[in-house]
């Protein structure tokens, strides 16, 4: 077992001194993105292919080293770096950012897991297809953090989760192996699916180093809606209206209330937000249509004049332009960006069946605001998937630190059981990270957890992929 100076040393041969660093500011690659914690590095490595990140996992591995995998570092469950002990191997992937291949026929991509996901977008725009995976960080992600992570976004209730739009992966195991799955095939059933096991795994099981995505046409129009809508029942009308009247057109669905909409009023004055001051709920929609941007509009109209007269919306634009459209987007994708100007804050990224939300948010609201008076609400979120960040800012000129402190595991607590009373998700689109990995185990099944616990120990036996992580074993 070589030592620490060992270490750094052997890996500066394999991925090059400059890309092995030890000193200077490294708040980049050791500090999540909710600035909820600040760890140390023994060292942050950036390989620039597989081999070499093959290569540097069987030399931490020798020394018995941990490492943490690491993409955009736009997590929200403190994953992706490393904790305060100064022995753990950051293992960046951003250098390995390219297209690798663009299959038209197969509607396939193939790509490194460095990527970016906006340079991912904008290949395949270019390239005449869609790539739908779409987040408010997608100028900073990268695919193999979406693959980490399986995450959700503003189009799932469309074209799925990560998860559904990747068909293969290469991976580096917590071995050194690499297991080159990069399968473009729609059918495999020869076996367990490894790609499942890796996806939404969180750096625990492996690295992904390339991955195999699906591709759609770019839809001929596409139109987006702001409507207000006079509560979440109204929203949840909406919601199934536009099923209706839309169907697959429908590719985005999300909720926004008030108070959220506030704080982007508040933080970003130069956005003009619509609505949000005399309604509880606004909700941004989108209708993608592979005929015409007048088919677009004839179904819009239609689903809105019934909205209307069901009474489900009070108002509503429709953009006349992509940058209108873009505008409208910009005001949903705002909000977190604009609760973290308003300070620290507790979010519970939670899912339950779409039909009970207005009955979770009303008793929610009601416990929460019984224990807690003065917390301060913003719901908001993926409605039409069933998800919604119930996330929750300290009172108003109380010391938001003390607050986080004192009242984050109560509220957890109170607001996770509700969730299991309406049978959600504790997480339902960013993970568990070292945030839930307490939380974990009060909400799932001892037998999953058995299972999952055996897949790690299978797979990582040494516990080196990110631990602490996802389960603690
Ligand atoms: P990182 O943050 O670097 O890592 C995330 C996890 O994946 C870590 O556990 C890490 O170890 C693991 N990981 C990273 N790369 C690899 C790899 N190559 N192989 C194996 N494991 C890896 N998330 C949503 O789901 N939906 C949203 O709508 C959404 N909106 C967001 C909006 C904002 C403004 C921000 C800041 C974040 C948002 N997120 C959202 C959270 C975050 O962007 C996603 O979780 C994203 O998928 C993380 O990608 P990343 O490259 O930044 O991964
Ligand atoms: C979002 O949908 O905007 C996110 O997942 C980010 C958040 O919860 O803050
Ligand atoms: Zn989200």
């Amino acid at each position: 077992m070589s030592t620490n100076s060992e270490l750094i040393e052997l890996l500066r041969q394999i991925v090059g001194a400059a890309h092995v660093l030890t000193e200077g500011d490294l708040t980049a690659w050791v500090q999540d993105w909710r600035r909820r914690e600040t760890g140390k590095a023994l060292a942050v490595v950036r390989p620039g292919s597989t081999l070499e990140v093959a290569a540097v996992v069987k030399a931490c591995v020798a020394a018995r080293v941990s490492m943490v995998p690491q993409g955009g570092n736009t997590g929200m469950v403190v994953g992706s770096t490393p904790d305060a002990s100064g022995t753990q191997v950051v293992l960046s992937l951003t250098r390995m950012n390219k297209v690798r291949t663009l299959d038209a026929g197969n509607l396939t991509i193939t790509v490194d897991a460095g990527c970016v996901l906006q340079n991912l977008q904008e290949a395949c725009e270019q390239a005449g297809f869609l790539f739908p995976l779409s987040l408010a960080s997608e100028g900073s992600c990268t695919i193999g953090g979406n693959l980490g992570t399986n995450a959700g976004g503003t189009q799932v209730v469309r074209y799925g989760n990560t998860r559904e739009l990747c068909l293969g992966l290469e991976v580096v195991n917590a071995q050194g192996e690499i297991w080159d799955g990069l399968t473009g095939l729609r059918k495999d059933n020869t076996g367990y699916d490894l790609r499942h096991l890796f996806i939404g795994s969180e750096g625990t099981l492996g690295v992904i180093t390339g991955a195999t995505m699906k591709l759609y046409p770019l839809p001929k129009s596409q139109l987006t809606a702001f409507a207000a809508v006079p509560s979440l029942e109204s929203a949840v009308q909406l919601l199934g209206l536009a099923h209706e009247y839309l169907g697959s057109g429908l590719t985005g669905f999300e909720l926004m209330g008030q108070f959220p909409l506030s704080l982007v009023a508040k933080h970003f004055p130069q956005q003009r937000v619509p609505f949000w001051q005399e309604s509880p709920w606004c909700v941004v929609l989108e209708n993608s249509d592979n005929e015409s941007e007048e088919h677009a509009r004839a179904c819009f109209e239609r689903l809105l004049e019934a909205a209307m007269e069901a009474g489900c919306v009070s108002d509503a634009v429709v953009a006349e332009s992509m940058a209108q459209a873009h505008a409208l987007w910009h005001i949903r994708e705002s909000i977190p960006l604009a609760q973290a100007e308003e300070g620290l804050n507790i979010k519970h990224d939670i899912s339950i069946n779409v039909s009970r939300i207005p009955e979770f948010v009303e008793e929610t609201n009601a416990l929460l605001l019984a224990r807690f008076p003065g917390a301060r609400l913003v719901v908001y979120g993926h409605l039409g998937d069933g998800n919604l960040h119930y996330n929750v800012q300290a009172p108003e000129n109380e010391d938001q630190a003390l607050f986080l402190n004192e009242q984050e595991a109560p509220m957890n607590a109170l607001v996770y059981e509700v969730v299991d009373r309406y049978r959600g998700s504790i997480s339902a689109e960013h993970g568990v990270g070292s945030l839930k990995v307490d939380s974990l185990p009060k909400h799932k099944s001892p037998v999953a957890l058995g299972m999952m616990r055996a897949i790690k120990q299978g797979l990582d036996p040494h516990n080196l992929m990110n631990p602490g992580r996802v389960l603690k074993v």
